[in-house]
């Protein structure tokens, strides 16, 4: 195999030299983009031993600007802060950020997540509903917002080929910027490297937490200070219910000057699959569910209230400036997690046990990077719907049923009379708010929904 001698020495050196005795172009790609001299430390620490995780003792419950003003100073921010995120975004200093890398495994559908067909009436697909919401936003702010979609390494071929079937889903071609996350092999529980093919190593996507690194790398972090661009709109691929930009967000954010900013939203119930933001050491971090022993999801105030009631549906601000500062070196600091898995390889194409461990890193560890953040509450019905499973909960039939109660609640605020069970779908393209429903709802003269009808608005 072509490799240079230094790195081969790197590779025998990192204990991997079983993969030299396979001879292949692509794999030799492979291995010149791994960083040797960090892995047998990560081996180390995250496979041949099982990382506890180090839950602070006097971890504590993230202080939170709340949904609803319980003084007038903050009722006088919250005004303030959705001027400013609204003059932000009139000033094209905003743009959307959708992470789109993972495997999807959950829901069971092979194509990227995104193209999933969510809208309960159109079977308009998730990146449809944010595409349109982004051009609606556009053209209501009168200011360019480009998307950033980030893929990984496994769908970024489908992910483009679907955006080109469908006109690049009705947005300008330099609009939407697609960039691929990086890769970290798969981990035999050995410390062996396991290989997928005779020439190729298993790779998988890094998580999440790739994505600033590959912002940069992409060239994405340029071109958004090309064009002006200060805050990012991060949310998640899973849920079409968010709002794509939220002044009042952004806003709040720049006003506070912090460098991320989270949602958060009441938990539904102590063991709710959400990371829970708490403060620990003195900075803000979220704990994944998995990871927050249970008496501490259990705790509770002295008015029965969950102590730890803040989770995350994943929806951020983050400030340019941040990324680019977080990842000057070229490299990012963030812990890794260990993901014990299933991994097929040449030795053992269909193991019944879990054979290694693939290691992700999570963009919410930023957090307790940054100098300054925030914690804005949100309202869950009209934020997050994510589509995880086929059925129960946070499945496609609770997001459709999520998507149509909120439509029917803003065709109600813009008066007109909706019978429980009718089935409807308002187009985003032309509504992002409760504005554009009230507009809607008199330019088509609409008075009255009945129950049973199924119909898409605009
Ligand atoms: C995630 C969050 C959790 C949050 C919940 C809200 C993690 C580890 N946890 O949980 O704190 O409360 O969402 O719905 O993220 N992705 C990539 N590349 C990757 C891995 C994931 O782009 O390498 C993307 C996925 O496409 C998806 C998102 O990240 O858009 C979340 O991934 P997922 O694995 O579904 O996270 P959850 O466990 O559901």
């Amino acid at each position: 195999m072509n490799l240079s001698p230094a790195l081969r020495t790197a590779i025998e050196k990192a204990g991997q030299a079983h993969l030299l005795a396979y001879d292949s172009p692509q794999l030799a790609d492979q291995l010149a983009a791994i960083d040797w001299e960090n892995l047998p430390r990560l081996i180390a620490d995250y496979v041949l031993k099982k990382p506890d995780v180090q839950i602070p003792a006097d971890v504590q419950p993230a202080p939170y600007f709340p949904l609803v003003p319980r003084t007038a100073e903050e009722k006088a921010e919250k005004e303030k802060a959705e001027a400013l995120g609204i003059e932000m975004l009139k000033s094209g200093k905003v743009a959307c950020l959708t992470v789109a890398g993972g495997q999807g495994t959950r829901l069971g559908f092979d194509a990227p997540k995104g193209t999933y067909p969510i809208g309960p009436v159109s079977g308009r697909t998730l990146f449809e509903y944010f595409a349109q919401s982004i051009a609606r936003a556009e053209e209501k702010y009168g200011a360019p917002i480009r998307w950033y979609v980030m893929t990984s390494a496994l769908n970024r071929q489908a992910t483009e080929e679907f955006f080109r079937e469908r006109n690049n889903l009705g947005l300008r071609e330099d609009q939407v910027f697609f960039f691929t996350q990086g890769t970290m092999p798969a981990i035999g529980y050995d410390g062996k490297i396991l290989m997928s093919s005779p020439d190729s190593l298993a790779l998988s996507p890094d998580g999440h937490g790739g994505t600033l690194l590959a912002l940069r790398k992409s060239g994405a972090l340029e071109q958004m200070k090309q064009d002006g661009v200060e805050y990012i709109s991060y949310f998640q691929v899973d849920n079409p219910l968010v709002p794509v930009v939220n002044p009042l967000f952004i806003g709040m954010h720049a006003l506070r000057n912090s460098e991320m900013s989270a949602i958060m939203l009441a938990k539904t119930n102590a063991f709710e699959k959400l990371g829970n933001f708490c403060v620990c050491n003195g900075r803000l971090q979220i704990i994944e569910y998995s990871d927050l022993p249970a008496e501490l999801a259990e705790s509770t105030n002295p008015d029965g209230t969950l102590r730890f009631i803040s989770g995350s549906p994943a929806i951020h601000v983050i400030s340019r400036e941040f990324v680019e500062q977080l990842t000057l070196s070229g490299r990012l600091d963030l812990p890794w997690h260990r993901a014990d898995k299933k991994i097929p390889s040449i030795t053992d194409p269909k193991p019944e046990q879990p054979n290694g461990v693939k290691l992700e890193s999570f963009i919410f560890d930023a957090l307790s990077l940054a100098r300054t953040t925030l914690v804005l509450e949100g309202d869950r019905a009209e934020m997050f719907a994510p589509t995880k499973n086929p059925t129960g909960v946070d499945s496609v039939e609770s997001c459709r049923e999520m998507l149509i109660a909120r439509d029917i609640r803003r065709l109600r605020a813009a008066g007109i009379t909706v019978e429980d069970g009718a089935k409807i779908e308002i187009d985003p393209r032309k509504v992002l708010d409760d504005a554009d429903g009230c507009k809607l709802a008199a330019e088509l003269g609409l008075t009255a929904i009945r129950s049973g009808i199924e119909m898409v608005i605009g």
